[in-house]
C-alpha cells in the first residue's frame, strides 16, 4: 500500500480547527471562560462521539446476535470498535476486550491469573501507581500471594527501576505497572520493565489509562502481555478497554455464565454491554485519527517525498494517522509544559511534585501535582472553579503515592492536568491565579 515518509513531516496541531469540535469548551463559568484542566479524571468529548451515540439510540437501538437489522448492526458496531482499539493500540480486533471501566476489567482479569496462583507466588506492584492497579492484585493476597511494591525517586517522583529490578525474583508472577502516572505526570519506561518481568519468566500488566490522552501506545513494540485504557481519557464514552495477547486471553480462564460464548475475545465480555458508548468508541478514535491527517497534511514540508496521497491530503492509515495525532499533540502538550514549569517556579511558597527539568519533557505528560503552603489543595481547586478552572484535589485514587510522599492526611495535591486541546492562555490564567492566591491577593 502508498506510504507517506512520517519522518519526512512535522505534524502540528491546528489549535483552532480542535476546539470547535468540543462543544463544551465554550461554556461560561461566573463569566468567566471554562478552562477544562481536569483531562485527568475525564476529558470532553468530540460533536463526533456526541451524534454516534445519539445516532446508535435513534436507529439501532438493539441486542447482539439477534436474526434482524438492528441487532446485525449493532454487532457491527462492536466489530467496528475492536478494530478501531486494534488500530490505536497496535494489535489484532480479536486482543481487545471491552467492558465498563479499567477497573472492573482488571478486577476480572486478577481473578482469573489469580485462580492459578498458589501461596508463595509473588506479584510486583509500584508506589507510583493508581489504586485500580493495585487493589485487584491486592486482593489475591487472601490467596497467600505476597505483594511486593517498588519504590519511587521522591526528588522527581519517577520510579526506582533499581529497586524495581531488584524486587523481581524467581517466584514473582506479574509486575503492574503504570504507563504513565496519573498524579503527578511521570512516563515510566515500560519496555524496560516488560523485559525485566519477562526476564524472569512473569507477566506485565499495564495501566496505560493516563498515558492513552498523551502519547501514541504500540502493545507489539512493548511486548506487554495485557494493557488496558479508558476511552473516557482520551476524548470518548465512559468505557474501558483491555489488550490482551491472544494466547493468555485464550488459556486464562474467565469467570463467567455458561451461555456466554467461550470464543475469543469475547468470553472475558458479560452480558449485556454498552452499545452507545461502544459506538462513540470508533469516533473518538476516529477524531484523533482526523486530528493526525490534518496535522500532516498541514506541515508537510514542501520537498517532502510523498509516496502516495497528495501534499494537502496524504493517504495513511488509520494507524499511521493515529501515530501522526500523538506526535502533533505531544509537541503541543511539550510547549504547554514547558510554559507551565517555567511559570511555577515563579510562585511563592509552592511545590510541585514531579519532574521540573524542562531538559526531560519526553519524560513527563502535562500534568501538575502542586501544593502552596499554607492553603489545601481543596482551597485551591475551589477558588480556581469559582473563576471557571476546573482542576482536582485529593489523591485521584494515587493512594499509594500520597501515603508515600505524606501529604494523604493534608488533603493531597492540587492537580492541573492540560490535554490537546488546552492552550497557552490557559497556562497563564492558571499561573495568575495560583500566584494570586499564593500572595494572598
Ligand atoms: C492511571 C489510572 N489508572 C486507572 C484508572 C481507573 O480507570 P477507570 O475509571 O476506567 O476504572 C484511572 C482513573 O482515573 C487512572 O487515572
Amino acid at each position: 500500500m502508498p506510504t507517506l515518509d512520517l519522518h519526512a513531516v512535522e505534524p502540528s496541531i491546528d489549535l483552532s480547527w480542535v476546539r470547535v469540535q468540543f462543544p463544551a469548551l465554550s461554556q461560561q463559568v461566573n463569566g468567566y471562560p471554562a478552562a477544562f484542566l481536569d483531562g485527568p479524571g475525564g476529558t470532553q468529548v468530540p460533536q463526533s462521539v456526541i451524534d454516534v451515540i445519539s445516532n446508535y439510540f435513534r436507529v439501532n437501538n438493539a441486542n447482539t446476535c439477534g436474526a434482524y437489522q438492528t441487532s446485525r448492526n449493532t454487532d457491527q458496531v462492536i466489530a467496528a470498535a475492536r478494530s478501531a482499539m486494534a488500530d490505536f493500540l497496535g494489535c489484532d480486533s480479536e486482543e481487545i476486550v471491552l467492558g465498563p471501566n479499567m477497573t472492573t476489567l482488571t478486577f476480572a482479569m486478577s481473578r482469573a491469573i489469580g485462580r492459578e496462583l498458589t501461596p508463595g507466588d509473588e506479584i510486583l506492584l509500584t508506589h507510583l501507581d493508581h489504586d485500580a492497579n493495585i487493589s485487584p492484585w491486592r486482593a489475591l493476597e487472601e490467596r497467600g500471594v505476597k505483594i511486593q511494591l517498588a519504590d519511587i525517586r521522591e526528588e522527581d517522583c519517577t520510579l526506582n527501576l533499581d529497586d524495581l529490578a531488584a524486587k523481581i525474583n524467581s517466584r514473582t508472577r506479574l509486575v503492574a505497572v503504570g504507563y504513565a502516572s496519573n498524579a503527578v505526570g511521570t512516563i515510566n519506561d515500560v519496555k524496560a520493565i516488560v523485559r525485566l518481568a519477562h526476564a524472569a519468566g512473569a507477566l506485565a500488566y499495564i495501566d496505560a489509562v493516563h498515558y492513552a490522552p498523551h502519547g501514541s501506545i504500540d502493545v507489539r513494540e512493548l511486548d506487554c502481555d495485557f494493557l488496558t485504557c479508558s476511552t473516557y481519557k482520551f476524548f470518548g464514552p465512559h468505557m474501558g478497554v483491555l489488550h490482551g495477547k491472544r494466547e493468555h486471553l485464550a488459556r486464562f480462564t474467565p469467570y463467567k455464565v455458561r451461555a456466554n460464548t467461550n470464543a475469543v475475545p469475547q468470553r472475558w465480555e458479560w452480558g449485556t454491554l454498552n452499545h452507545e458508548c461502544i459506538a462513540g468508541i470508533t469516533a473518538c478514535v476516529e477524531y484523533l485519527a482526523e486530528l493526525g491527517r490534518g496535522a500532516t497534511s498541514e506541515r508537510v514540508a514542501p520537498d517532502a517525498p510523498v509516496r502516495g496521497g497528495t501534499v494537502g491530503s496524504p493517504t495513511l492509515t488509520r494507524r499511521q494517522a493515529l501515530q501522526s495525532a500523538y506526535r502533533a499533540i505531544r509537541a503541543h502538550e511539550r510547549n504547554l509544559s514547558e510554559s507551565m514549569l517555567r511559570g511555577l517556579v515563579q510562585i511563592p511558597g509552592l511545590r510541585l511534585y514531579g519532574i521540573s527539568d524542562l531538559v526531560r519533557l519526553d519524560s513527563r505528560c502535562p500534568t501538575f501535582a502542586v501544593r502552596i503552603e499554607g492553603h489545601t489543595p481543596l482551597e485551591l481547586a475551589t477558588r480556581l472553579g469559582e473563576r471557571g478552572i476546573f482542576t482536582w484535589d485529593g489523591n485521584y485514587y494515587a493512594l499509594n503515592l500520597t501515603e508515600r510522599l505524606n501529604v494523604e492526611k493534608d488533603g493531597g495535591f492540587l492537580r492541573i492536568g492540560f490535554v490537546h486541546y488546552n492552550t497557552e492562555e490557559e497556562v497563564e490564567r492558571v499561573l495568575e491565579e495560583l500566584g494570586k492566591v499564593a500572595r494572598r491577593e
